[in-house]
Formats: C-alpha cells, sequence, structure tokens
C-alpha cells in the first residue's frame, strides 16, 4: 500500500505569511504574501518519471493555495539537456523575482554556476532527483535536495529478482542453478543507474542466488533507447537471457517491446524487472509483463518540494519538515508485485 501518499499532511507548514519576511533578493518585507512564485527547471521535460512527478507537483500546488489562499505561481523550464541552457534559466527565474528555485540538474557535477547566482541574490535553491555530491550542497546553507536513497531501490529490485528465481523453477530456462541476467542502465554518472545496477545485482547474490552477467547496455534512461539495445543483445544472448535488470521502469518497458518485436511467447520471455512505478510500469505489472518494480515515490517527493519551496518562500517555520541535516528530504521507496499492484494504481 502507497503509505507516503500525503505524507506531509500532519505536519503542513501552515500560515506565517505576515510579519517579517525574507522575499526574493533577500529583501525583508513586511506585507502579507498575497502570492508566491516557484521557478523550477527539468532536465529533459520528456522524462516519464519526472514530468510524472511535475504533474502532481503543479496538483499539489492548486490545493495549497485552497488551504493557504496565497496564489503560488510556478514557472517550469525544459533545460532539454543542456547544463548551460539550464544556467541561463536560472539566471531569468531570479531576475523574474522567483523566491525559490528548484532544480532538476542537468549534469549533476555542475551546480556551480547555479549555487553562485543563487548566493548573490540570496534565493534558496531546492535540488531534486539528480543529486550533486554532498561537498556542492554544503556550500551555502539555502541548499536542499528532495529524492531517495538510490540504494534502496537497488535492494528491492535484486530482491524482487531474488524471490522470482526462488518461487518460479520454469525461469531458469536453462535449468543450470545460475540466474544468466543483463543490464539496462540509466545515464553514466547518474547515481541511481551507477548504485541501481550495483546494489540489485549484490542483493540477489546476497540472497543465494548464483548469477551470471552475460552483458549490459547503457540506454540513459528511455524506452526507445533500452528498446534498440535490447534487440541487438537479443541478436548475441537470444534465449541465454533469463533476467533483465532495468533500472528503471520505461527501460524495462524498451526492453520488452523489443521481446515482443522478436515474436516469442510471453512464457518464453526473460523475467523483467524495473524500477519507478509509473503509469506505464504499474501497467505492465498487472498485465504480468513486469515481474515486479520498485515505487519510486514521486507524489511524496513532489508534495515534500512544494512544501519546502513554500516554506522557504514565506519564511515558515522549516523545523516541521522532515530534513536531515537541515538539507536533504528523501522519501523511501517500496516494492511493488502483482499481488498489490492495484493499491499503487490511480
Ligand atoms: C528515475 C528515472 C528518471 C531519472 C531522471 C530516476 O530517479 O528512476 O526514471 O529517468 O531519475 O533523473
Amino acid at each position: 500500500m502507497r503509505g507516503n501518499k500525503r505524507f506531509l499532511t500532519g505536519i503542513i507548514v501552515t500560515g506565517m505569511v505576515s510579519g517579517l519576511l525574507t522575499g526574493c533578493n533577500g529583501e525583508m518585507q513586511t506585507a502579507e504574501r498575497k502570492n508566491i512564485k516557484i521557478g523550477v527547471t527539468l532536465y529533459n521535460q520528456y522524462d516519464t518519471y519526472v514530468s510524472q512527478m511535475m504533474a502532481h507537483f503543479n496538483d499539489y500546488a492548486a490545493e495549497k493555495e485552497e488551504e493557504t489562499g496565497i496564489a503560488i505561481n510556478i514557472e517550469v523550464y525544459n533545460a532539454s539537456d543542456s547544463q548551460s541552457t539550464q544556467n541561463d534559466q536560472v539566471k531569468e527565474m531570479l531576475s523574474d523575482g522567483c523566491d525559490v528555485i528548484c532544480v532538476n540538474l542537468v549534469d549533476r557535477t555542475e551546480p556551480t554556476t547555479i549555487i553562485d547566482m543563487a548566493e548573490k541574490q540570496n534565493v534558496p535553491v531546492i535540488f531534486f532527483n539528480r543529486e550533486l555530491v554532498e561537498e556542492d550542497l554544503e556550500r551555502w546553507e539555502q541548499l536542499y535536495y528532495v529524492g531517495a536513497k538510490a540504494f534502496e531501490s537497488g535492494i528491492m529490485e535484486g530482491e524482487i529478482a531474488a524471490e522470482t528465481f526462488r518461487e518460479n523453477p520454469e525461469v531458469d530456462k536453462n535449468g543450470d542453478g545460475i540466474f544468466q541476467y543483463i543490464v539496462l542502465e540509466g545515464e553514466a554518472g547518474h547515481q541511481d543507474a551507477i548504485v541501481r545496477t550495483e546494489y540489485s545485482v549484490s542483493t540477489l547474490i546476497e540472497n543465494g542466488v548464483e548469477v551470471e552477467k552475460l552483458g549490459y547496455a547503457i540506454a540513459n534512461w528511455n524506452r526507445a533507447q533500452a528498446q534498440t539495445k535490447m534487440t541487438q543483445m537479443l541478436g548475441e544472448y537470444g534465449e541465454n537471457i533469463e533476467l533483465v535488470l532495468a533500472n528503471n521502469d520505461d527501460m524495462a518497458l524498451g526492453a520488452i517491446d523489443a521481446l515482443k518485436s522478436y515474436g516469442w511467447e510471453k512464457e518464453e520471455w526473460p523475467v523483467v524487472v524495473g524500477i519507478d512505478g509509473t503509469d506505464v510500469g504499474l501497467e505492465a505489472v498487472k498485465n504480468g509483463e513486469m515481474a515486479g518494480t520498485v515505487y519510486n515515490d514521486k507524489e511524496g517527493q513532489a508534495e515534500a518540494m512544494l512544501e519546502l519551496a513554500y516554506a522557504l518562500s514565506v519564511g515558515g517555520d522549516l523545523s516541521n519538515l522532515p530534513l536531515d541535516n537541515n538539507k536533504y528530504i528523501r522519501l523511501p521507496y517500496e516494492k511493488v508485485g502483482p499481488d498489490d499492484v492495484e493499491n499503487y494504481m490511480k
């Protein structure tokens, strides 16, 4: 059951909109706030997970407006995979007077320009989903991160695969007692890609499953790229592939697209496991195409980001928010299988 939805409802940062407030550009304001402005820049607006998270961010902002009577203006920019475009967008949002800026970094190793610009104007920055290194987040006290613990998702994916192997002897197609696998990886250098790959495999081994890696391919979180890479690997390893560990649901679905166009019956498919629990991913678990997925709590993360952005904009009390080290909000992942998938569907 999705336990995290509305995780903050009981501890919502209320009011605090009159009195001394720090507005954009660090000016102290005494007037009651009638509206706030939040700027958001996305590394790529066509990313399935990020776009579904943003849709919830907007819905939740509308609820928050009703609850508080404060208009929440949200400006969303698409950086289209370019860090320099994203830097320009942040510059524009700062000159537009945004109270807070939410950044889904294109290159998580390149946050310096953004941090320097925001600090100069005293506008807080919430990074999300694409985690910068701790040293960068420590560079100024008004920098935050909202996301999840990547290693948890890898462990859960490995557990789903191990359970499937133990409970369904037929998935060991050649009967050698070894789970032959391939990995479809997200972008090189993305914290979730590196960590999910490592932990999913080590968890299978820790759970007593002997594994053999046949191959891997980087498919940049993308369904079409995953289909192409999977088609190549099917050509190379064919029915020796017993398990596809995908770093996210979109790539798991790309693998399934490849299996379908390869013309195999479903019974001949390898086990496919994903991560995210996007709408399409959940559908594939429900119809038995994927053995399971790991829910990456986009609603929880969107709500946490909105609550934090709101509190920072109105000068609210942050002590009600589940901030670690005054900087991090990380939501837990959850395993999803055919038995409980309906609880996660809209
Ligand atoms: C998600 C991926 C997404 C990526 C974008 C990951 O946390 O699992 O689906 O493509 O973030 O940064």
